[in-house]
Order: C-alpha cells, then sequence, then structure tokens
C-alpha cells in the first residue's frame, strides 16, 4: 500500500488521453499530471535536451511524492526511460508505438507508423521493427504534427486538411492499419479513420499503458484505496 499519487507527464495535451483513462481504471488513486509545455516540442529536440527534460519533471513528480512516474509521450520514453530507471531507481512506465498490436491483427495490408522526427531515430523503436516488421511497416516521421495538435487543441479539426496531407503520399500502399506512435496524434484517430472511410483500423497504446500502470503497482505492491481520482495539474 502507498497513498502517493502516480506522476504522470507529456509534452502538453499528449499524455492527457492515459491521464483519463487511468484515473477510470484505478479507482483508489491520486494523480498529478505535468505539461512540460514550455520545452515542447520534444520530437524537434535533442537527444541529449529531452533526456534533460524527462529528468527535470521526474525528479519535480518524485518529490512531490509520486510512487510512480508514467512517461506519457513516446519521445520521452524511447530518449530517456532507460536512464530514468537507472539514476531514479523508481518505477516508471514509458509508452511505445503500438507496433506489436497491429503487426499481430494484420491480414493483409501494410501498417504506417506515424511518430515524432526523434522518436524514428530511437534504438527502441529500431529494436521494435525488427521484431515485428516483416516488410509490411511505413514509418512517417512528422516533424510538426505534435506541435499542430499542442496549438490547435481547442479546435482539432482544422487539422483536417493538415492530417490529410500527411496519409496522401500513401494512398496507392493498401493501407490496414495506422500506428499513432506519438500521443498528440491520439486526438487525430478519427480524422485518420475518416481518410481511409473507415477502412483502416488505428491504434493507439492507451489501454495498454494504462494496464502497464496496474502491473507495475500491484508488482511493487503501491496500490492506494484512499485516493478520489483527483488529478493536480502542474504546468511548465
Ligand atoms: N506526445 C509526445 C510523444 O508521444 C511528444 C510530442 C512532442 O512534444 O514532440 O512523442
Amino acid at each position: 500500500m502507498n497513498s502517493g499519487a502516480i506522476g504522470i507527464f507529456d509534452s502538453g495535451v499528449g499524455g492527457l488521453k492515459i491521464l483519463g483513462a487511468a484515473v477510470k481504471r484505478l479507482r483508489g488513486e491520486d494523480f498529478i499530471y505535468v505539461f512540460d509545455r514550455s520545452h515542447s516540442p520534444y520530437g524537434n529536440r535533442s537527444d541529449r535536451y529531452v533526456r534533460r527534460r524527462t529528468e527535470k519533471v521526474s525528479e519535480l513528480l518524485l518529490s512531490k511524492g509520486a510512487k510512480v512516474v508514467v512517461a506519457a509521450c513516446n519521445t520521452a520514453t524511447g530518449v530517456g526511460i532507460t536512464y530514468l530507471r537507472r539514476k531514479f531507481g523508481a518505477p516508471f512506465v514509458g509508452v511505445e508505438p503500438p507496433v506489436k498490436p497491429a503487426a499481430l491483427a494484420r491480414t493483409h495490408g501494410k501498417i504506417l507508423v506515424l511518430t515524432t522526427c526523434r522518436t524514428a531515430e530511437q534504438a527502441n523503436f529500431h529494436r521494435l521493427l525488427e521484431k515485428w516488421d516483416d516488410g509490411n511497416v511505413i514509418v512517417a516521421p512528422q516533424p510538426s504534427l505534435a506541435r499542430d495538435v499542442e496549438l490547435n487543441f481547442a479546435a482539432l479539426s482544422k487539422l483536417k486538411p493538415v492530417v490529410d496531407d500527411i496519409l496522401a503520399p500513401y494512398d496507392g500502399e493498401d493501407i490496414e492499419s495506422v500506428v499513432l506512435g506519438c500521443t498528440h496524434y491520439y486526438y487525430l484517430a478519427d480524422m485518420i479513420s475518416a481518410h481511409y472511410g473507415g477502412s483502416a483500423r488505428v491504434f493507439d497504446a492507451v489501454d495498454g499503458v494504462t494496464h502497464r500502470i496496474e502491473t507495475v503497482l500491484d508488482e511493487n505492491d503501491l496500490r492506494s484505496e484512499t485516493g478520489k481520482g483527483r488529478v493536480k495539474y502542474i504546468y511548465l
């Protein structure tokens, strides 16, 4: 038992879907969510910069009593999670592009993976591809899509033409599924699905990560029963 909060961070709004699912699933817990917005987008920064930010934010969450830290960001996870685990010796949960479930579900077509530029370069992402790409995965790094979501969060429908432009070059490729390899892109799932007239399945990692948080709490005997689903938001 541990009544500390579950700390979750992202460069901005990307991790909010994971937060929402965690609040729903993990009754009896409280949460702290950090928007590291003044340092976003992570996906266009150097590895060194992102690692430094993930370290600072994790330090902050742990100093506020977080019992587990969730990097609700593929870029932060790819660049920093190994370092963070080693440095803090605390439980960390990360998020990676859900290539595995998409590969397991594939029946005929291609899997289009959308990521930030930084994520596409990470060794752990390449390992994931080595394992699950049998020649049917297309990786499409996006230099500005996370920022577009962050800046248009109150009017996401404006991004429909942006999304269509991003997907158009792959229209001849028999896209069976699209993997959202950045948590900011989760908000675009419906638009992406609409681009394919509903024929492509869209994968995010919300359920997988929420389930993983639960497992990590159980494995480390960190569950609380006294929390009330409260969320404290911190803006950096
Ligand atoms: N939401 C993050 C991710 O999953 C980072 C987006 C960004 O700041 O570039 O990669």
